[in-house]
């Protein structure tokens, strides 16, 4: 979730058992890569499978491509990549808090409109619960409030 403009911040939380974690509390550097409908099957694997037990770029056959700022690399196959340097990280409950600094962020070719996403193309994925997704109506709404 995003939560501050300036300086650019957003919020993961993430269990400490979690392989990713040590990926994120050690080199202190992650990307967010948001992916679509069209690779809903590589997203659940990676949301099921451990790295510590899997190669899920050999397995899903996703795409490590260099990150502009970063070390750890950024998903091909996603259409927006955030680039981030962890600002902040609190434990919280049975969950670790990471605050991450948006450093660069960019969507592939195409996947704009007016600078929103175009949602005829681009299927964002929301998670309804245990391993059913939807994705949006591409209707858009936009409320105008009086003064
Ligand atoms: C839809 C979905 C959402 C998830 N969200 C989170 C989350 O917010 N935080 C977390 O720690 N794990 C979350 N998980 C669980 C991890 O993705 C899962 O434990 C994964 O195997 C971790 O891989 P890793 O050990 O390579 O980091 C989620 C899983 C799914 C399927």
């Amino acid at each position: 979730m995003p939560i501050s403009r300036d300086p650019p911040l957003l919020l993961i939380g993430m269990a400490p058992k979690r392989h990713s974690h040590e990926l994120i509390a050690g080199p202190k550097e992650f990307v967010v890569n948001i992916p679509t409908m069209d690779i809903i099957k590589e997203t659940l694997f990676c949301g099921r499978r451990t790295g510590r037990k899997h190669d899920k770029f050999v397995e899903t056959g996703l795409t490590p491509m260099p990150a502009k700022m970063i070390r750890p690399p950024i998903i091909k196959e996603c259409v927006a990549h955030l680039e981030c340097k962890l600002h902040q990280q609190i434990a919280m409950g049975d969950h670790t808090l990471f605050v991450g600094e948006v450093l660069t962020a960019y969507v592939n070719e195409g996947v704009f409109l007016n600078r929103k996403f175009d949602l005829e193309k681009v299927k964002l994925i929301y998670h309804v619960g245990g391993s059913d997704f939807a994705t949006l109506d591409p209707k858009t709404v936009t409320p105008i409030l009086e003064k």
